[in-house]
């Protein structure tokens, strides 16, 4: 709703050109003439009056800054100015979304609906003509003619998606100050000894955020749960605490930011393995560069991987049957990145054109997310990690190469869980701008120079 400052406001104008554009061609390639990008709705549970909170459909969100207006929609007919229709029910139970306002809003047409049958009356006669894209349980039933998310208008937008404007690259920005303000009050609480659900608290109030404003279910992990790659826990009680994974982000303008930091509460050979773990996630970054198929930087990392197994004494095997055998997947087994944007996990990843070719996933990484050659303008995460996994770690200790795994050793570490290190990257035109470094890096210039502000705590 809010353009947060004077970049972001100069930068607006010609993305909402650059997304005509692309909507242009979309529509024209697919024989289309107009399109209804909706925001979504709100839903309650199954017998129930009330729901989980409402979260804006991304396309929708790419039009507009709008975070809070369910069954409205952006109306885009090719080459006119878009119609914003924003529904404003007359609910006295409920705040109503407010009406926007600000210089951005001058490109729309704006109107204002009172119940969401009225979307109707502003769409174009011809619904043959029409696309309906986002939740179809947003239409009316009369929009059935209406032709509701094609694919090829899809393809067409997600491969660009992955090619962020400028004020999309601002809104990372923002989105990452904030999340690295949050990171440090959460480590703060950590290190006093705070529970999981006592650092959440504290990264949300300095993040100046909600649960449910945040980008994803912020993974606050201490000790062994850091193993759960997707832990969802909130431990109240504070127990012995050795380390904490924390994966966690704010958003900005419906922009996402996606960290990792993993920290010991006091010095160790894990506090060492984790700076071992930083020089590589380093050396990956510094790799980052237009013209790079991702999936070949996902394998220098599992050979860098295998070369911290071996020098943390974990295994006694070489680089090649640690690769062959697919050892380092015990220790490493997601991918080490991912596209970043209007969603956590962001589209087009895995295509290579306009028409959505896949892009064949590598036979040693069928799992790949991001497969996609990298280019100026992509935003993505490099998130490189090792943990100590029992489920895994069991087919390991089954299987022949048992006896060259110093399985002692992993018994020792096991009560710290794992590490992950995940940084948001900018590539540009010669190779990329590491966007949560620089800002961990201007908070610290900021608090040398006024030590006083350091992060709110609760
Ligand atoms: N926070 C989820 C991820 O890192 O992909
Ligand atoms: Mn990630
Ligand atoms: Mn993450």
């Amino acid at each position: 709703m809010m353009l947060p400052d004077q970049q972001l406001e100069t930068t607006y104008p010609e993305h909402l050109k650059t997304l005509q554009r692309r909507y242009d061609e979309a529509l024209e390639l697919a024989g289309f003439s107009s399109i209804a990008v909706g925001s979504g709705i709100g839903r309650n549970w199954f017998l129930d009056d009330h729901g989980p909170p409402y979260k804006a459909d991304p396309h929708f969100v790419q039009w507009v800054p709008l975070l809070q207006h369910p069954g409205s929609c952006v109306l885009y007919n090719r080459g006119r100015q878009p119609v914003l229709i924003v529904y404003q029910p007359d609910d006295y139970w409920h705040e109503s979304p407010p009406l926007p306002e600000g210089g951005w809003l001058d490109a729309f047409d704006l109107r204002v609906i009172a119940s969401p049958g009225a979307l109707m009356d502003h769409m174009p006669d011809h619904h043959d003509q029409l696309v309906l894209l986002g939740d179809t349980d947003q239409w009316p039933t009369m929009l059935q003619a209406a032709h509701q998310n094609p694919r090829d208008i899809l393809n067409y937008l997600h491969y660009y998606q992955a090619i962020k404007t400028e004020y999309e690259v601002h809104c990372i920005r923002a989105a990452t100050a904030r999340t690295v303000t949050a990171h440090r009050a959460a480590e703060q609480a950590f290190r006093t000894g705070a529970s999981e659900y006592e650092i959440l608290l504290c990264f949300l109030a300095a993040g100046k955020s909600t649960e449910s404003e945040l980008p994803y279910h912020a993974i606050i992990a201490t000790n062994e749960h850091a193993a759960t790659l997707h832990y969802q826990g909130r431990q109240r009680e504070s127990t012995q605490c050795h380390s904490l994974l924390i994966d966690a982000a704010c958003s900005w303008n419906g922009y996402a930011s996606d960290v990792t930091r993993s920290w010991t509460a006091k010095d160790s050979e894990f506090t060492a393995m984790i700076g071992d773990l930083d020089n590589v996630q380093q050396s990956i970054c510094a790799a980052v560069k237009p013209g790079l198929p991702f999936a070949d930087l996902h394998s220098q990392a599992h050979a860098m991987i295998a070369e911290l197994l071996q020098r943390w004494d974990l295994v006694t095997l070489d680089t090649a049957t640690l690769l062959d055998e697919k050892v380092t997947d015990v220790f490493f087994p997601h991918g080490l990145g991912h596209f970043l944007g209007l969603m956590v996990h962001d589209a087009g990843g895995s295509i290579s054109d306009i028409h959505g070719t896949a892009i064949a996933k590598p036979d040693r990484y069928p799992n790949l997310r991001l497969t996609r050659t990298l280019e100026a303008g992509n935003v993505l995460t490099i998130e490189p990690g090792v943990y100590f996994i029992d489920t895994l770690l069991s087919g390991l200790r089954q299987s022949s190469l048992s006896d060259r795994v110093n399985w002692k050793k992993i018994e020792r570490l096991k009560k710290f869980g794992g590490i992950r290190i995940e940084d948001n990257l900018l590539v540009s035109p010669s190779g990329s701008e590491n966007l949560t470094r620089h800002a961990f890096d201007t908070g610290d210039r900021e608090q040398a120079r006024s030590p006083e502000a350091s992060s709110p705590r609760l």
